[in-house]
This record gives C-alpha cells, structure tokens and sequence, in this order.
C-alpha cells in the first residue's frame, strides 16, 4: 500500500463575484485520520473541496502534498474525491464502472482479460464490503451500495486522502453505517479521509477530528474525543436564537378523522390501514423499497390505491413535502414567490378572476421572511438557493396552501442544524385540532423530535403505530 502524504492549505481564499466565500483557510490533515467537516448550508464546505479538485480555482492560497506545492488534488492519483452526484454510469455493471478510464487489463496485444477484470473489481468492492456480483448493473443497487462502488471506484485507483462530500445525507441509516465503516477501514490503513456531514451522530462516533466552517472561517478544529454532542452543536450554530429548545411537544385535542387508508394498496405500498385525525402528528419510517415514500402518495391523493380504499372527504385540502426535492420540490429557473405561490394561485384571485399580483408577492415575502430564506428577496431564483433554503421555500408553498393533511417526505434531509431545529419548530406549531399532520422519514430523529406516534412501515405495511414517548431510537433502529 502506498503512502499517505500530508496534506496542507494555507490561506485559501475564494469570492464568487461580490460574495466572500472563504476568507483564509488553514488546515492541515494527517495520514490516519478521519475526519468530519461540519458547517452550515452556504457555509463554504463544498466550495473548498472544489477547490481541491480543481473545479474552481481559490483567489489566494497554496495547497501542498508534503512538500510538494501543488495547482489542486484533482489530477492526483493519490487523492479522491465523492460529490454528491457520484459520477456513475447507470447502466453499465458495477465491473465496467469500476474499470471506466482506468488501464485494461490485457491478456495478449489487445485482448482484453476479461476474467481478472472482473476478479479485481470483486476485490476493490469487497474491500468496502459490498457483496454483489460485479455484474449487477448500477442501476439495480441502493443508493447505499451506489455510494460503496464510487469509494470503491476511488480506492481501486490508489486515492489515500478521500474526500466524502455530504455522501450520507441521503442516505438510510444502515446503508450510512455501511459507508462509513468503509471509510473507516481505509483511515485504518493509513488513509486520509475527510467527510462533509450534517449528521451528529455520525460524525460523533466515527471520526476522529471535527472542523467546522462557519461563514467561510474555520471556527473549530478538535479532538472528536473532546466533544459531546451538546458541545457539538454549540460549535455549528453561529447564533444563541438558533439553538435548539427542544422542549416537549404541546399536547393538543385529538380532532376527528380527516383520512383513512382502508386496505390501501398502490406502488410498492399497501395493504395499509392508517387513519389519521386533528391534533396529532405521526411518523413512519423504514427501508427504502419498503414502500414508504408510496404511502405518503396515497394519503395525498397523488397516487391513487390499485386496489383498498383512501377515505377523505373532498372538501379536504392536502399538501406535500416531496421525499426527493432536487427533481421532485421546485422549478429552479422560477422565482422563490413563483415557487412558494404555485399551488395556491386561486387564493389570490381577485376582480374578474385575474390575480392579485400586489397581495402574492407580499405573502410570498411574508413566507421568505418567516421562514428566514437566505438570500431573502423572494423575487430572487430559486434555483440557487443552497439545499436548506430550498426546503424552506417547499415548505412555505405547503404552508400557504394552509391544507388540513399535511404529507412531509424527509423534511430534514441534507439540512444543516440550524434549519432542522427550525423545520422542527415548525412542524410543532402545525399541530391543531383541525389538522394531521403526517412526517415520514428514514432520519428516527425527525421522528422523535416531532412525532405522537410512530410506526415502522415494512414491506409495504405499517406495523402498529406506538406512542413516541414508549420508543427510544436504539429499539427504533433495530425494528427497521
Ligand atoms: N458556482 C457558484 N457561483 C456563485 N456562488 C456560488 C457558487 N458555488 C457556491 N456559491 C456560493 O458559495 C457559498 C458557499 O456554498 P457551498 O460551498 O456550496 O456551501 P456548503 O457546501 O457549505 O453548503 C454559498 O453562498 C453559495 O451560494
Ligand atoms: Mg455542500
């Protein structure tokens, strides 16, 4: 195995045209360390691996491979890097994405040997202990699993320094566990690896190092040993206003049934029976593929049973966080108003049926401020919006649309801290006699945070709901 240099950056600096995004970076990472880089949505994490890669060139700063000065890392065999879009070929196997852009390996003259590619591609998947046939196509794998084939992919090539760009936020639990048990076994032996999350728990248990960027500045750099979680969040969230009160839930009247699944059934989902009345919030979770997502469909009317029964009087007005907000959530090219107001039109219809166009963009300001959407003018693109502020705007277009079901998809996924205490908060304060509210999620956090009652949807069907104060995220976890 080769070695692992040291990697230095000294007073990198980089703005996009007026807005200074880091202002002097200094870090130095060891061989044998993991470490996990933290900081707000827009804080500049991505940005500085980027920069790295050389997908964008820093203003100022050097960056060094012991002591050698060089331009980036992308060109680098001995370094890797993870985007989020992992850079895979759908269709091709995991063999043929394994050896893409690498030497083949030749029996004779141009021959290619077809039986040791596919041995070495058995064995770079296995290092990160994926067990698949290196013929199964990419497209056939968990999100998970497509995760392990792109570190595998990385590792195979020689990187010793990885970097892992918000690889687990969309991730299941167990599949994050399996990535990161990967990356562990490689820090192990000796590599590098630097991973972006927002996830507490991961990056209490895993690393070994915690650095933490907040407005383009490192604001910490410690031992994981000396940090708990409390101390942890104390570091991510810049503001006092911002920490979390995590407070009970206020008790609310149950109201009566709003919706109910009869033997439902409809993509991967059902038979499901599940009523849903006012005053209460409920939570379900499971695996991916367990039809979990398909549930919220059904409730929302969005997709219809194939066969069982969706019960909802017609009058009831029904809204959703989508599960998958890049391609699902909102129109990048529109306005932030555009995509707050857009199932809600008729609200504003005023004299002769045209639009009160006045009255929609001071509520759809009202929202961006409420909801505290940065950058704040609501006549600004969506589009380029960072991840949390995306979800903000997709929850103020349900909250405008002010429905009594309320379908919220992973409210929380890939948004920093911060944001996830917000959306908590606001969740809570939907709770009325008058409205269900209806969380599901793969993150058990959501659920405990916010939910009444809590139940594990597995192949398809919702086991019993349990009151969330009977369950602990351990029992929990092992159920799903
Ligand atoms: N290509 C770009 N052009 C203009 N601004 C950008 C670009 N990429 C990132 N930014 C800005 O840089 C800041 C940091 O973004 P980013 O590094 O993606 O944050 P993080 O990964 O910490 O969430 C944000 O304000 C973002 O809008
Ligand atoms: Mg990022």
């Amino acid at each position: 195995m080769s070695s692992t240099p040291r990697l230095t950056v000294t007073g990198l600096k980089k703005s996009f045209g007026s807005n200074s995004v880091l202002h002097g970076i200094d870090l130095a990472f060891e061989p044998g360390q993991f470490i996990g880089l933290m900081g707000p949505n827009g804080a500049g994490k991505s940005t500085l691996i980027k920069i790295l890669a050389g997908l964008y060139s820093a203003d100022e700063g050097t960056i060094k491979l012991d002591d050698e000065t060089v331009r980036n890392l992308g060109s680098r065999r001995e370094c890797g890097f993870i985007h989020q879009d992992l850079g895979l070929i759908e269709d091709m196997s995991i063999c043929e994405n394994l050896r893409l852009g690498q030497q083949p390996m030749k029996l004779v003259g141009p021959i290619l040997n077809l039986k040791r590619e596919r041995e070495a591609a058995a064995e770079a998947i296995a290092r990160v202990g994926l067990d698949r046939d290196v013929d199964t196509p990419v497209s056939a794998l968990s999100p998970g699993e497509k995760t392990l084939v792109a570190v595998a992919r990385t590792l195979d090539r020689g990187a010793r320094i990885l970097f892992v760009d918000e690889a687990t936020s969309t991730l299941p639990a167990a599949d994050s566990r399996r990535l990161t048990d990967a990356l562990r076994r490689t820090v192990d032996d000796g590599a590098t690896v630097i991973m972006v999350s927002h996830k507490l728990s991961e990056i209490l248990d895993d690393t070994d190092r915690v650095v933490v960027i907040l407005d383009g500045e490192i604001s910490t750099d410690e031992p994981t040993a000396s940090l708990d979680r409390e101390g942890l969040v104390e570091r991510l969230v810049a503001k006092e206003s911002e920490m979390a009160v995590e407070g009970e839930a206020d008790a609310c009247e149950i109201g009566e049934e709003l919706i109910a699944l009869e033997a439902a059934c409809g993509g991967r989902a059902g038979p499901v029976d599940l009523v849903l009345r006012g005053g209460e919030i409920t939570g379900l979770t499971g695996l991916p593929g367990s039809g979990l997502h398909d549930i919220g469909f059904l409730v929302h009317g969005s997709m219809r049973p194939v066969s069982g029964r969706v019960r909802a009087s017609r009058k009831i007005r029904r809204a959703l966080v989508p599960p998958h907000r890049e391609t699902q959530g909102g129109i990048p090219v529109s306005s932030i108003r555009e995509n707050l107001t857009l199932s809600s039109l008729p609200r504003w219809r005023g004299f002769g049926r045209l639009l009160a166009l006045g009255q929609e963009g001071r509520d759809a300001q009202g929202m961006a401020d409420e909801l505290n959407v940065v950058p704040g003018d609501a006549e600004g693109p969506y589009g380029v919006l960072s991840g949390g502020n995306k979800q903000k705007v997709i929850f103020g277009r349900v909250l405008l649309k002010e429905p009594q079901v309320y379908v919220l998809c992973e409210p929380t996924r890939g948004v920093d801290i911060a944001t996830r205490m917000e959306i908590y908060r606001l969740i809570r304060k939907l709770r009325s006699k008058d409205v269900a509210v209806l969380v599901i999620s793969s993150d058990s956090e959501d659920l405990f945070s916010v939910c009444d009652r809590i139940g594990v949807v597995d192949d398809g069907t919702v086991e019993e709901l349990v009151p969330a104060e009977e369950m602990n995220t351990q029992q929990l976890e092992a159920l799903v």
